[in-house]
């Protein structure tokens, strides 16, 4: 062909980073703590409940906004947890992972040229989310060392092209928990400037301080508040692929529609499965977080002692860390030459910002790992200053 075959919005598209730190580790023997899937077993329950749909013949299409015993669990769940009034029958939409449910929702919000606010670092999805839909992103910076925004650069951020903003809290990668001051501000600057808030919460369990606060249960935000969660990292199902949307009505219309002409629907047994998980409750949730805080103390220990400058999450399953002190080159050259010298994978921090150089100095590891391997990833990077330094 003569001209190019790809549209442009995909010019800008590259391979996520993450997965060619994976295939990279896998080829070096090394430690994978770069992509953030856990290496444990889900929980029987799940397991047990998804064998059982499937046996039970629940194999054809669910309704494409996601089947009522999933729906009606999330609206429970929602109650008893948030005191969100959700109606399941016009409210929620279960989707293929929270990965399509910002896409979804994005494509069913925003017409080209429409800003969207970016808190930067960002979970890498966000930039090649808004590029799909013809949205321009405007980053807001989250500084270190605690990755909280200037109120006045946010304010500036919001303009009349303002449609929307992501806000993603516990955040990847800084580990943030944003307080109710900060959401507060956010709220506010939504509300006066018209703007939706797409927010994701897919680590809304995984905390070890402060507290989760939906921004939809903020004044006024019930309207104006996308709310995304899902089931992958709450219950150790990453490759399940089933996640969902909390809106208004008006706007779970339209995502309803994208989402169906997208994918149709997300996998029918596993929807069983995972309203079977909700059952699980509080006490699920406070033994997760719990054991997620024992693996981030090994990590962060190694770390520390390693000379990573490792900064301590308050929620998800990651930790950053400031590489300036080894002196061995940026993130990138960092990152491949600690997994094929060292042995163990981690992502280079300019994954996570809009110009790679602001990520130079900065490294993600996941902890969401065995004890016994994060053990041996910190046996590894005790070496590394010494190998790399
Ligand atoms: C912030 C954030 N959002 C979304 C996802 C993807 O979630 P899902 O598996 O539900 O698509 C991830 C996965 O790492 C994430 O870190």
């Amino acid at each position: 062909m003569n001209r190019s075959p790809l549209a442009r919005r995909t010019e800008g598209f590259t391979e996520s980073v993450i997965r060619e730190m994976t295939r990279l580790c896998a080829t070096h023997g090394g430690i994978n703590l770069a992509q953030g899937f856990p290496n444990f077993p889900a929980p029987a329950l799940l397991k047990d409940a998804a064998k059982r749909a499937i046996d039970a013949d629940i194999n054809q299409y669910a309704i494409t906004w996601g089947s009522q015993s999933l729906r009606n669990g999330l609206a429970t769940t929602y109650a008893d947890l948030y005191g969100m009034r959700v109606d399941p029958e016009t409210m929620l939409t279960v989707t293929c992972g929270s990965t399509e449910a910002m896409v979804s929702t994005l494509l069913a919000i925003i017409d080209p040229g429409d800003e969207v606010v970016v808190l930067e670092p960002f979970y890498e999805n966000y930039g090649p989310d808004a590029a799909i839909c013809g949205a321009k992103p405007v980053f807001v910076p989250l500084r270190a060392p605690d990755y909280t925004f200037d109120p006045d650069e946010l304010r500036a951020a919001f303009t009349t092209k303002t449609k929307a903003i992501i806000v993603n809290t516990p955040n990847n990668p800084s580990g943030r928990v944003f307080t109710r001051a900060e959401l507060e501000l956010i709220a506010a600057l939504c509300r006066e400037h018209d703007v939706i808030a797409v927010t994701d919460e897919i680590y809304e369990h995984i905390r070890y301080a402060g507290e989760h606060i939906p921004l939809a249960t903020l004044e006024g935000m019930a309207d104006r508040t996308v709310t995304i969660s899902g089931a992958s990292k709450t219950f150790s199902v990453t490759g399940w692929r089933v996640g969902w949307i909390v809106a208004a009505p008006q706007l779970t219309n339209g995502i309803r529609k994208v989402h169906d002409f997208v994918t149709v629907g997300a996998p029918a047994p596993l929807q069983e499965a995972v309203a079977a998980g909700l059952t699980l409750g509080r006490a699920y949730y406070r033994e997760l977080s719990a054991h997620y805080q024992v693996r981030r103390d090994t990590l962060f220990r190694s770390l520390d002692q390693a000379g990573f400058k490792p900064r301590l999450p308050e929620g998800a399953y990651y930790i950053f860390c400031d590489i300036s002190g080894f002196g061995a080159g940026n993130d990138v050259t960092f990152a491949r030459r600690l997994i094929a010298e060292v042995g163990v994978a981690a992502v280079p921090g300019s994954s996570f910002f809009s110009r790679p150089e602001r990520g130079k100095d900065l490294i993600r590891f996941t902890f969401c790992k065995t004890d016994e391997l994060l053990r041996e990833a910190g046996e590894r990077l005790a070496r590394a200053r010494e190998i790399l330094g």
